[in-house]
């Protein structure tokens, strides 16, 4: 059995809904998934209204990919038991927070994102000259800080996003994170940590208030971490009083860096859609088995008994991802003295795919079969986003003045 996940962690990520996922997506993104859902409480959604940013002229099917990418998540065995699973569009609150932080996020920051400048190029052939995009990491950030969460896994690309939701969450806290009877509520709540953790916070804070001494920051702040018998809202308070004034409303996640995904296309590039070299995570084994039989090899290995070069042939990046060390030397020593061929070289290879592929095409298959389970596992996992969801949007209109206690 895994160890219990961490309590005070919350992990919340997010995918455009792409309909079928491929074997790129499997190797990046949902392993990573997989293995944070032990560790960690998680939260993982389609980002529905994301899809409509870029492609609002053509909205194809955002309901249907939704689903097939959910049974995708369910099928490579994300358990809804365990991390929470949603749809963004069903979690309105996302939309009153995002129009919330509106308010208060200077124009400088949406325009100074890179993706914002990056995508506008890339895709030309659409006008993306809209509010809408332009409010695309704000959105983003809504949907983190409106959970709390701690950690957001995301790839590279994705980073910037964070760092934005990050400021967003200071700059409102720092607005709006004042209580009238802030320092009273705070000092109860260092009262509650016992006697000598209290005391120890108290040095340390003054070491940090007084002398700008960092490391009592740092070292007050894990701290607060370990603390198991004080409340969310306690926690929050003491973090901000550390600092000095304020009260953390939204707490900054972080960024969890997904390690980028080592599974090639079948052209050797990046496994992507656009670049059309996907291998689909249920595709049918005969389609499976044509695409790799028939994906190019070392270009100057025109005949059989032409000796290759595996460094110069996308198939042995393949090799790489599926294959041991003694498969790997049989590709190194067969190819360079023409000892094998290139069908009998991709075959370990089309037999280990397949084999990572049937568990899971067999569980998709199930969950195509019972939408109505797909549906009321999501179904739950909306509810209990939007418990959560609920709770931080009314702190947050308190704190911007919009309710009274
Ligand atoms: N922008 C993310 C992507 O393109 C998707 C996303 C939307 C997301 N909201 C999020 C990811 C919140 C993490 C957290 O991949
Ligand atoms: Fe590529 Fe294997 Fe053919 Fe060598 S033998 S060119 S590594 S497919």
């Amino acid at each position: 059995m895994t160890a219990l996940p961490n309590q005070q962690q919350r992990v919340l990520s997010g995918m455009r809904p792409t309909g079928r996922l491929h074997l790129g997506h499997y190797h990046g993104v949902l392993k990573n998934w997989l293995r944070l859902q032990h560790e960690y409480e998680c939260f993982f959604f389609v980002a529905d209204w994301h899809a409509l940013t870029t492609d609002y002229e053509q909205p194809l099917n955002i309901e249907e990919s939704s689903w097939e990418m959910l049974i995708d998540w369910l099928a490579v065995g994300i358990n809804p038991n365990t991390a929470k699973l949603f749809i963004q569009s069903r979690v309105p609150e996302h939309a009153e927070l995002h129009l919330l932080l509106s308010m208060m996020t200077p124009l400088g920051w949406l325009e100074r994102v890179p993706t914002y400048k990056d995508q506008q190029e890339k895709l030309k052939e659409k006008d993306l000259a809209t509010y809408g995009f332009l409010g695309y990491p704000l959105l983003q950030a809504a949907d983190i800080l409106i959970y709390k969460a701690t950690q957001v896994p995301v790839g590279e690309d994705q980073v910037a996003h964070i760092e934005l939701s990050r400021e967003v969450a200071r700059r409102f806290n720092h607005l709006y994170g004042s209580e009238p009877d802030f320092a009273d509520n705070a000092a109860a709540a260092v009262k509650k940590m016992g006697k000598k953790n209290a005391k120890l916070y108290n040095e340390l804070r003054k070491r940090f208030q007084e002398k700008g001494d960092h490391e009592a920051l740092e070292t007050a702040r894990a701290l607060l971490e370990s603390q198991q018998n004080i409340t969310l809202g306690d926690r929050e308070r003491l973090f901000g009083y550390l600092e000095g004034v304020s009260k953390v409303i939204l707490p900054e996640p972080q960024p969890l860096l997904t390690p980028a995904s080592k599974m090639p296309g079948l052209d050797g590039q990046k496994m992507s859609k656009s670049y059309n070299n996907t291998i689909g995570l249920r595709e049918e084994p005969e389609s499976v088995t044509h695409k790799l039989r028939t994906m190019p090899t070392d270009p100057a290995r025109v005949r059989r008994s032409d000796p290759g070069d595996p460094e110069k042939c996308p198939v042995w990046k393949l090799h790489q991802v599926y294959s041991g060390d003694e498969v790997r030397a049989w590709v190194q020593q067969g190819c360079t003295s023409a000892g094998i061929g290139c069908l009998e070289c991709k075959q370990p290879i089309i037999d280990a795919v397949l084999a990572e592929q049937a568990p899971i095409r067999e569980r998709a298959e199930q969950f195509a079969a019972n939408p109505n389970l797909v549906r009321s596992l999501v179904n739950e996992g909306c509810e209990v986003a939007r418990d959560v969801a609920r709770v931080t949007l009314e702190e947050v209109r308190q704190a911007m003045g919009l309710r009274s206690k």
